[in-house]
């Protein structure tokens, strides 16, 4: 049997699985390959911390984007799911674009094949397509505007009070988004896996514990979680609250990787992972794509610059519009 070249590996396992040199500091190995080769490492708040700590940007969707958009290194080194590099890869398509594991998928991107998407839009001929972000590049291309969580009600509200809307694939966020707003919107069926697995029991148990924590979540968590929530917001916007307001004690509703940073910024304050119904290993909640990411995994797809996000032209193109049209519009929020 003929060897599969390493491309052909990569491509039936979705990352490098060669072996990384077991001499070598693999952090200083990485800061060192990405010197050399004017390459820059975006990270999402939820990949693990050791990997937060090597980037040259950490942030939230929106944040990461507008990176990808500016960047002028030769490859983005994305780490975090699949539909970032994507994103990543529309905005900028000259530059090589680069993910440590081609699996770490996304149980919202997921919930939206293309055809099935299609059709359903094709039902509401006078409405417009309002996509969030994490979605694939085929959503985006059939969208008219991206959000993310920490721009979805701006854009909503500024937009015409007649205009008709097909908020997709986020039903949770769609739900708070049209309360906030007052807009009756349809509805895409998706959810994030983690954040619907937030447990309510253990959450009453950890708010009696601490009865002056703040509970602060994100919006991809269900009507009944947020309605209990202090604040609700996009990573970064959590990220802040934590830091700029008084209180020392708060509950994260969110996947537990921002709690890295949070405890970097705030570590006198006391930070608790808003407990999951699944038992994980740290009995918080974690996204199982975002920790796909590991620094040998990293290690490899800067060595051999592979996994590639590839977007087919005719695509990207139209995809390129929904996105570029949200960062115009975020310019002025
Ligand atoms: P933000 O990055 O917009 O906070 O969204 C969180 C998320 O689930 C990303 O997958
Ligand atoms: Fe997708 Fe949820 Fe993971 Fe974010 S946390 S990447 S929305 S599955």
């Amino acid at each position: 049997m003929i060897p599969l070249t390493l491309e052909q590996e990569v491509n039936q396992i979705g990352y490098v699985s060669r072996s990384v040199p077991k001499d070598k500091d693999l952090a200083e190995e990485i800061r060192r390959m990405k010197q050399e080769k004017n390459a820059v490492i975006l990270a999402h708040y939820y990949v693990d911390g050791a990997i937060q700590d090597l980037a040259d940007y950490i942030g939230d969707s929106l944040g990461l984007s507008q990176q990808a958009a500016a960047t002028d290194a030769d490859i983005i080194v994305f780490c975090g799911v699949h539909f970032m590099g994507e994103t990543a890869k529309i905005l900028s398509p000259d530059k090589k674009v680069i993910i440590p594991d081609l699996n770490a998928g996304c149980s919202l991107a997921d919930s939206a094949p293309a055809d099935k998407f299609a059709a359903f839009k094709a039902q509401y001929p006078d409405h417009i397509v309002l996509s969030y972000i994490n979605c694939s590049a085929e959503i985006k291309a059939l969208s008219d505007i991206i959000v993310t969580s920490s721009n979805a009600l701006k854009i909503v509200e500024s937009l015409p009070k007649d205009q008709k809307i097909i908020f997709a694939p986020d039903a949770n966020l769609g739900r708070f988004v049209s309360k906030k707003t007052g807009r009756d919107m349809v509805l895409w069926d998706g959810a994030c896996i983690v954040h619907i697995d937030i447990s309510q029991e253990k959450l009453n148990a950890l708010r009696v514990k601490y009865p002056n924590a703040k509970f602060i979540a994100h919006p991809e968590c269900q009507e009944h979680i947020l309605s209990q929530a202090d604040f609700v917001g996009s990573t970064t916007a959590l990220l802040k609250y934590v830091v700029d307001q008084p209180e020392m004690e708060f509950i994260v509703g969110t996947e537990a990787g921002i709690l890295h940073k949070m405890k970097q910024a705030v570590p006198h304050k006391k930070i608790i992972p808003a407990p999951a119904n699944e038992n994980n290993t740290c009995a918080c909640s974690e996204c199982p794509y975002m920790k796909m990411n590991t620094i040998e995994k990293l290690y490899n797809t800067l060595y051999y610059e592979l996994p590639e996000i590839r977007v087919p032209e005719d695509v990207r193109v139209k995809a390129y519009d929904s996105v570029m049209r949200m960062l115009e519009m975020s310019k002025n929020l």
